[in-house]
């Protein structure tokens, strides 16, 4: 018997969530109240833990005016997909890095998003990456993170895993309540912070560069 896989580097468990996540209702709703929340104009984007580039073709779509977007990930089979989804797309740029070391310098941005990536990291390393956010938005610019947050009560918890299709969970998650969070995203420098939509274990949780 084959074990379960553990890592986003593991192709199997890479394709589980591509499948499922994709289709669920909750994160259908989620991006379109992130779209909601992205600023009229739109010339760079910049998505962390960018995945399969879901979340960036999302901002794309609403916002086709926009010259250009960078993803960043670690997993080399998440940016394989990414790359397929954007090989007619020069306008997107794909970069191999581990989000628990600081960002390398990319430019500054109008538009920082993450789906569903940032609660991977140490809660510590989640709050120095919001001041690097923080500092790579572009004044006005908008921080809109998608994100796996912690339930209430263990049972909330439970319930959540269960109708995401995830029994228990991923043992790779670190995941914050949504307060906290938002108190990060402040001390950051953000302003205008607030969860704008949730559901079950799901946030948007968003900021704006003064
Ligand atoms: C649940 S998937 C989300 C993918 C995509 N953003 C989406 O919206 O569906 C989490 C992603 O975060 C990435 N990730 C987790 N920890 C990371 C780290 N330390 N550095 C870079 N990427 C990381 C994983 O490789 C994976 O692609």
């Amino acid at each position: 018997m084959s074990e379960a896989p553990h890592t986003w580097h593991d192709h199997e468990k890479v394709e589980e969530y591509v499948g499922r996540v994709n289709r669920l209702a909750a994160r259908q709703a989620g991006e379109a109240e992130l779209v909601e929340a992205l600023p009229e104009h739109v010339e760079r984007v910049l998505d962390l833990g960018c995945g399969d580039g879901k979340l960036a073709a999302v901002v794309l779509e609403a916002r086709p005016g926009a010259a250009e977007a960078i993803g960043v990930d670690r997993s080399e089979p998440m940016l394989d997909l990414a790359r397929q989804r954007f090989a007619a797309e020069p306008r997107v740029g794909l970069v191999e890095h581990d989000l628990d070391t600081p960002l390398p310098d990319l430019g500054t941005f109008d538009v920082v998003v993450s789906g569903f990536a940032i609660h991977h990291l140490a809660h510590e390393r989640k709050q120095s990456l919001l001041g690097e956010v923080a500092h790579a938005l572009r004044p006005g610019g908008v921080f809109a993170n998608l994100e796996v947050v912690q339930c209430a009560t263990d049972e909330l918890q439970q319930e959540f895993y269960r109708r995401i299709e995830r029994p228990g969970g991923d043992p790779e998650d670190q995941l914050a309540p949504i307060e906290p969070q938002l108190a990060w995203m402040r001390e950051a420098g953000l302003v205008q912070v607030d969860c704008s939509w949730r559901w079950r274990g799901f946030a948007l949780l968003v900021g704006q560069a003064p």
